[in-house]
């Protein structure tokens, strides 16, 4: 039977990769890699770093596999994404088949943690649903983006006792979530805290987390947002690419 590591790398730091996944990794005889495009080729080096530094070399091989872009002008999100993991779905598919032969192992490396905001899970239980290629996998847990934030401005994320809210920024600019005092944000490319006013909001905003480009910014909305919004733009167009993540907290709750 073909078997799978699915790998939680963490955000950008080569250490952040776990003994369990230097170990799983280790197992691997082929590594694959999602290509996301030119703007995006320094998250597929960090990957390959990783196999670099931990692997003896000609012990794997690299597979990389295109991945074809959301299509942002679908009238529907939700469709948009359905058809784009869709594709993915396809791609892995004939990946494996071609690639993994019966009795080899695999690895797919996922940035941050496979179970937030991250496709690959969803989609190697549809593959094994269609049960067109067999496999067996295994998930090993990796740092997430919420985590490093957290460690970066030394804070914990909950009140005591409290809740805390993971969600999207598309999400947050319908309006702040019931019950709630302190909210995640990720996948925020429209700055969605530039509309929120309610004063005594507290941000924690973190950029390019455990990278050499790490940004870090934090204070009362009103008085940093603009700043963040100026520093976000231009690393942005300094590197191609950003991805940030934010604590937003309600000073003192409700
Ligand atoms: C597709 S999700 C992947 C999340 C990932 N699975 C995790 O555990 O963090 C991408 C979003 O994660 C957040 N993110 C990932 N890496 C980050 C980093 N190095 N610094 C800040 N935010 C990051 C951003 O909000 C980004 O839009």
């Amino acid at each position: 039977m073909r078997q799978l590591f699915v790998i939680g790398i963490g955000t950008g730091d080569p250490d952040h990769l776990t003994l369990q996944g230097m170990k799983a990794l280790a197992r691997a005889q082929v590594v694959f890699l999602l290509d996301k495009g030119a703007d995006k080729a320094e998250l597929v080096d960090l990957r390959r770093t990783l196999c670099e530094r931990h692997l003896p070399s000609g012990s794997y091989r690299f597979v990389q596999l295109e991945d074809s872009a959301r299509d942002a002008s679908h009238a529907s999100y939700t469709t948009a994404v359905e058809q784009w993991h869709e594709r993915r779905l396809l791609a892995y598919e004939q990946a494996f088949e071609r690639e993994l032969g019966e009795g080899d192992t695999g690895a797919i490396l996922v940035w941050g943690d496979p179970s937030l905001y991250d496709s690959t899970l969803r989609i190697l239980n549809g593959l094994q649903a269609r049960a067109k290629v067999a496999f067996e996998y295994e998930v090993v847990p990796g740092i997430s983006s919420p985590q490093v934030l957290a460690a970066r401005h030394k804070l914990p994320l909950n009140a005591i006792g409290g809740a805390v809210h993971v969600t999207t920024g598309r999400r947050l600019a319908r309006g702040w979530p019931d019950g709630v005092d302190d909210v995640v944000v990720m996948l925020d490319g429209e700055c969605a805290f530039l509309q929120l006013d309610e004063p005594g909001l507290e941000i924690f905003w973190g950029a390019y987390l455990g990278s050499e480009h790490e940004l870090l910014r934090s204070g009362l909305l009103a008085e940093v947002k603009d700043e963040i919004a100026r520093v976000r733009a231009a690393a942005r167009s300094e590197h191609g690419w950003i991805m940030d993540t934010y604590l937003l907290r309600r000073r003192g709750g409700r």
